[in-house]
């Protein structure tokens, strides 16, 4: 029974909380009149000498007394006596610990929040450093239209600004107190809500305490936001891994972020995008893992819900590491200009530009352009050449409607400098698309 009812391992990690906790209520039920002023403040006194205990030599784990909140409890005693009992006056170790583990998740999501700030500003170094570099540009991972390096790297500067607002969105309802619920019904104690909640910097008690011993959400969210960020960052660390491969060639792997074969002396391996991409398979696990938890219990609290902070603690340190390994690649990727361009230059990628340039230059209804392009395309084709290189004989033969002019736009550098549009790759947009994200982080 001890060992499965156990969890001082796990919620250890609470231990400021708890005792922030522990000093708020006590605190409220001096003034309350609920326990004498003396005993308050040996409690506070007591609280005080066991949070420079655990923080200067850690806890000494006794799974005879469960979890964090006993161990605090019965230090208390050893420390200040009897009095040391009345601390846990109208609360319970319900309203506590879902109290506790808000405070935790809500720095857990600043702390988070930081490591994607980090990360958006190493991309936007490297965007800018590339704002007119070019790369193909895919889709079904065919070389589709040439876009530019930097306007790649920005896409995962959007998707990190909106993981960072789900977790402020998180942060923000998190927000609530539970403590004052007790175990599920309240207290007949003239307990201050209110005050416990200011003091813990809560935007205010929760409103139903039987939701607030019961509810989970909070931490799902933290989890659900932890999935959509590590879902983006594996993305990353995929692109990364095919571009550092000989057949692509865009990127170099810096030997600090790259690994060596125990037998192939030649290789380089991307390890570090890969676990990158393997450790957010395991955020979802930790995801399912707690709502399939959650899904089936009956108000108010059961002991299936001490289950709830392992995930949460596991996803946390993984999405710390891979944030930190992420923000290093970034900062540290040796990318090959040469090798994207040429790339880009080789799929027919301004296909478009030539079928665009009949309808805007000729009047050429876009349908028909496309047919003529894809003339030109298969003229290229059998000429072993690219778009660019058919003669100007050759392409007023496919249509005569296409004049020299329009050499402007068939090479891959004319083809990203016009698409302008709002949003678009174009390197003057990539420079004030960084610029705009620079200001919105700051
Ligand atoms: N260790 C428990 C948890 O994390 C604390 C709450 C225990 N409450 C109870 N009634 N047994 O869920």
């Amino acid at each position: 029974m001890r060992e499965i009812n156990a969890s001082i391992g796990t919620d250890k990690r609470l231990w400021q909380e708890d005792i922030l906790g522990s000093q708020a209520h006590v605190t409220m039920l001096a003034a309350q009149g609920i326990v004498p002023q003396a005993d308050a403040e040996a409690i506070l006194a007591g609280l005080a000498t066991i949070a420079a205990e655990y923080a200067g030599g850690g806890l000494v784990e006794d799974i005879a007394l469960e979890d964090i909140h006993m161990h605090v409890e019965t230090r208390l005693a050893q420390i200040v006596g009897p009095a040391a009992g009345r601390l846990h006056t109208a609360r319970s170790r319900n309203d506590q610990v879902a109290t506790d583990f808000r405070l935790w998740v809500r720095r857990a999501c600043a702390e988070t929040d930081a490591g994607l700030k980090a990360l958006a500003q190493a991309l936007l170094v490297r965007a800018e450093e590339h704002a007119g570099t070019i790369m193909p540009g895919f889709t079904h991972l065919q070389v589709a239209q040439p876009v530019t390096l930097g306007h790649h790297l920005l896409a995962y500067v959007e998707m990190a600004a909106r993981d960072r607002s789900r977790f402020a969105d998180a942060a923000r309802r998190l927000n609530e107190m539970p403590l004052g619920a007790a175990a599920l019904a309240g207290t007949g104690f003239p307990i201050d809500r209110a005050m416990t909640a200011r003091a813990l910097g809560f935007d205010r008690p929760m409103a139903n305490s039987l939701d607030a011993v019961s509810d989970r959400d909070f931490a799902l969210d933290y989890l659900s936001a932890a999935v959509l960020t590590g879902l983006h960052l594996s993305r990353l660390a995929e692109e990364i891994i095919l571009w550092a491969t000989p057949a692509y060639g865009f990127v170099k792997l810096p030997d600090a972020w790259s690994t060596g074969s125990s037998i192939m002396p030649q290789k380089r391996n991307p390890d570090a995008a890969e676990l990158v991409r393997g450790h957010s398979g395991l955020l979802l696990g930790h995801f399912t893992g707690l709502a399939a938890t959650m899904k089936g219990l009956p108000l108010a609290y059961a002991k299936d819900m001490q289950d709830d902070k392992p995930p949460v603690f596991a996803a946390h340190d993984l999405l710390a590491l891979m944030l930190a390994a992420m923000t290093g690649m970034v900062e540290s990727l040796a990318f090959q200009p040469e090798r994207m361009r040429a790339a880009a230059a080789a799929g027919f990628s301004t296909a478009t530009d030539l079928a665009d340039w009949l309808v805007r230059e000729a009047g050429v209804p876009f349908r028909e352009a496309h047919d003529i392009t894809g003339r030109a395309v298969k003229a290229a084709e059998t000429a072993g050449c690219q778009l660019d290189a058919l003669s100007d004989a050759t392409l007023a033969m496919i249509d005569a409607r296409i004049t020299p002019a329009v050499r402007d736009v068939l090479s891959v550098e004319a083809s990203v400098a016009s698409r302008t549009s709002f949003g678009g790759t174009a390197p003057a947009n990539v420079r004030a698309a960084v610029a705009a994200a620079r200001e919105r982080l700051a």
